[in-house]
């Protein structure tokens, strides 16, 4: 098992940060690459043509091996998921009667663009509230959205876990559905791949969109995107000149061309070859294929469980184990217990979360350990 990686980041020694879900902190490695790249600006007369877009295709290659996709180039950069989403929307003709399936409270990046392309054609976002219910919550929304799914749905736009509480979607269950009524698989993965396993070749999603600068621990702005077979022949958010044939050869490039790079490196943002953001995201991804989203996984699995089990017996709700993240999930206060004190108590021990909708989010990673969760404990049962 993985022990903890806390060495390796520059988090200050006073803070309990269980907040990855907000937002990664920096590896020291990640920190230095990215000072490299700023430096690198320094000597334009050494970023020649042939490395102009080299990192690029390490960060696809890294990136493919992360999510298991046979094809890098497969997987774009883009600068956020509300990009990423874009050009998928930008692609997809949906009509009156027909739908975009989504889950309650998602993300505003997965919902604003749906909500805009029904707007426009007359078609509707079905929204997929979870159960009242708190027992087998997870397990009965999965079922109701199974259910929802008919031969009106245009395509299903969701996460791998729910950002708010980390309750797990069943993809390869989706998938098989949306196969059998022709629909397509939109995921966004920003609040799961790199802490919880993704696997292309198993889950056959239609695109995969995910920010970076969370569970992927590199640096704001920059993302990535992966684009299926359906969108090979799109069209892209914007005409970038890279993003055409034989842009590479940069003396013709006014030989204007009409055609645009192979399949998915059409949707690619324009500038991708950012000295700063790219080496820095290639740095991180490289160390989580170290580690591994498995045993990420089992570690904050193995650091969190002793105290979440001492949480539901007194009174806490948490989602049962198979249908949420280990590196992700909601913690529901007992009857008549309230969110201001408990605020009040993580705030004076220094214990960092977040709260989102009824629920405390809690998301460790790999620079955690069980003190933290000993602290999380204290804090919350001094609310009590
Ligand atoms: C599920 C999810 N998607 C996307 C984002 C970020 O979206 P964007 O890159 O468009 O700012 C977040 C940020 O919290 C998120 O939780």
């Amino acid at each position: 098992m993985l022990t903890s990686k806390r060495a390796k980041f520059t988090l200050p020694p006073q803070v309990t940060y269980l907040n990855c879900a907000y937002m990664s902190p920096l590896l020291k490695s990640v920190e230095k690459a990215g000072v490299t790249g700023v430096r690198k600006k320094r000597n334009p007369s050494a970023i020649t043509q042939p490395n102009f877009f080299a990192e690029t295709e390490l960060l696809r290659a890294e990136y493919a091996r992360l999510i298991n996709a046979p094809d890098p180039k497969r997987i774009v950069v883009i600068p956020s998921v509300s990009y990423g989403i874009a050009n998928a929307v930008k692609n997809i003709a949906i009509e009156k009667g027909q739908h975009i399936l989504v889950v309650a409270e998602q993300f505003p990046s997965n919902y604003y663009p749906w909500k805009s392309l029904c707007d426009e054609t007359g078609a509707d976002v079905k929204v997929i509230a979870p159960p009242d219910d708190y027992i087998n919550r997870g397990k009965h929304w999965n079922e109701k959205i199974l259910e929802s799914i008919s031969e009106n749905t245009k395509a299903v736009a969701i996460g791998h876990v729910h950002w708010a509480d980390g309750t797990r979607f069943d993809l390869e269950a989706i998938r098989k559905r949306t196969h059998e009524v022709g629909a397509l698989l939109i995921v966004d993965g920003t609040q799961s791949v790199g802490a919880f396993p993704f696997d292309v070749e198993r889950i056959q999603p239609d695109a995969l969109i995910c920010a970076g600068y969370k569970w992927l621990l590199g640096p704001y702005s920059v993302g990535l995107a992966y684009y299926g077979s359906y969108f090979d022949n799109g069209k892209p958010v914007e005409e970038n000149w890279i993003n055409r044939l034989n842009s590479e050869d940069f003396a013709g490039l006014v030989q204007y061309e009409h055609n645009y790079q192979p399949g998915a490196l059409r949707y690619e943002v324009g500038e991708h070859s950012n000295f700063i953001l790219v080496p820095m995201l290639l740095k991180a991804i490289q160390q989580l294929n170290n580690w591994g989203p498995e045993r990420i996984q089992e570690y904050c699995r193995a650091i969190g469980q002793p105290v979440l089990q001492k949480l539901l017996e007194k009174g806490f709700v948490i989602e049962d184990e198979p249908w949420r993240g280990a590196h992700l999930f909601g913690i529901r206060l007992p009857e008549g217990v309230d969110m201001n004190s408990v605020k009040n108590s993580l705030q004076k021990h220094n214990v960092y979360v977040s709260f989102r909708g009824n629920a405390i989010r809690v998301s460790p990673n790999v620079y955690n350990t069980k003190k933290d969760f000993d602290k999380l404990y204290t804090a919350l049962i001094k609310a009590l």
